[in-house]
């Protein structure tokens, strides 16, 4: 996980418009997903797949995370989208991102599929890491197996769109509140990804909001996932890409608190602290279960770039 980089904005572009390809390569996200799924219509694929291999092949993308979704395996396009894609720009490429997934099988098949093009064009064998989209009733029930079925899995994905057509959810505005219910109708789905993700290991990223205008509200939504623990949301347009930055990582305050608690925690036990298992930061008790809530908020806020704007000093006595 500590490994895994920051994925606090995670942009989607369509792969049929070369102007947004380039246009995207500019762009502070921190992961570009380039789409021949659900913003390429079906005449516009094959050609969407050659500008897909010639824009990650111009390179330009920066410290960008390379994603390219593909279509899923109920259609007839994933084999020839994956292996046009990874064999045309695979050592330019991070991770293929699968929508719609059911069930293991699906994340296995993609696997073994992926094994094949990378030993064919001499790239190493898990180069390619997969990120898993759940959209679907079977796909949530089958979350737990879903996040343990490859080494190369790196995110489990919510999409709120099909999700909500998948369980026959009366709205139609994705991801917002509904006047007529009383809690937050997502947060058992959120929970349950969440859950898939943190047991396995891997980074937990919320879906699109499609109120692209409405930045107030992609940042209520944000908040809600951010506050559970999800390390980022995707963003259909740049007005989102700030937004989604801030929510994501830690505040400087927070960063700077938690780089503290690692510290005094430190030195609380180390010989020349006394050996203390918990200790006393200002007014604040600490002990190791504060070590490693501080070690989450330093782990994004680090990942995230941020630099410290505090120093620990030991007590003196
Ligand atoms: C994204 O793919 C969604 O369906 O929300
Ligand atoms: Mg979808």
């Amino acid at each position: 996980m500590a490994e895994l980089r920051s994925r606090r904005s995670n942009l989607a572009v369509p792969g049929s418009n070369p102007r947004f390809l380039e246009k995207a390569k500019g762009l502070p996200a921190d992961q570009v997903f380039l789409d021949l799924e659900d913003a390429c219509a079906p005449l516009a694929k094959p050609g969407a797949r050659k500008n897909i291999v010639a824009a990650l092949n111009e390179g330009g993308w920066g410290e960008k995370i390379r994603t390219v979704r593909v279509n899923d395996w109920t259609t007839e396009w994933t084999f020839q989208d994956v292996i046009e894609v990874v064999g045309g720009a695979g050592a330019n490429l991070d991770c293929i991102m699968l929508p719609k997934v059911q069930d293991a099988g699906q994340v296995q098949a993609l696997d073994m599929l992926l094994t094949q093009i990378e030993k064919a064009n001499g790239l190493e064998v898990g180069k390619i890491g997969i990120e898993a989209q759940i959209e679907t009733a079977q796909g949530l029930i089958n979350v737990n197996q879903i996040a343990f079925a490859s080494p190369r899995i790196e995110t489990i994905i919510y999409g709120p769109a099909d999700f909500m057509a998948s369980i026959n959810m009366k709205s139609l505005v994705v991801g917002a509140l509904h006047p007529d219910y009383p809690g937050d109708p997502f947060h058992y789905i959120l929970m349950q990804i969440l859950m898939a993700a943190r047991a396995r290991g891997v980074q937990a990223i919320d879906g699109p909001f499609l109120q692209v205008r409405d930045v107030p509200a992609f940042e209520e939504v944000a908040k809600r996932s951010a506050m559970l623990g999800f390390d980022g949301k995707w963003v259909l347009h740049p007005g989102q890409i700030d937004a989604a930055n801030e929510i994501y990582a830690p505040s400087q305050e927070d960063y700077d608190h938690a780089e503290l608690i690692l510290d005094a925690y430190e030195w609380a036990t180390s010989e020349a602290g006394g050996k203390k298992g918990s200790a006393m930061l200002g007014d604040e008790m600490i002990d190791e279960a504060s070590r490693k809530m501080a070690l989450v908020i330093a782990g994004k806020g680090r990942a995230a770039g941020m630099g410290r704007t505090s120093s620990f000093t030991p007590p003196e006595d």
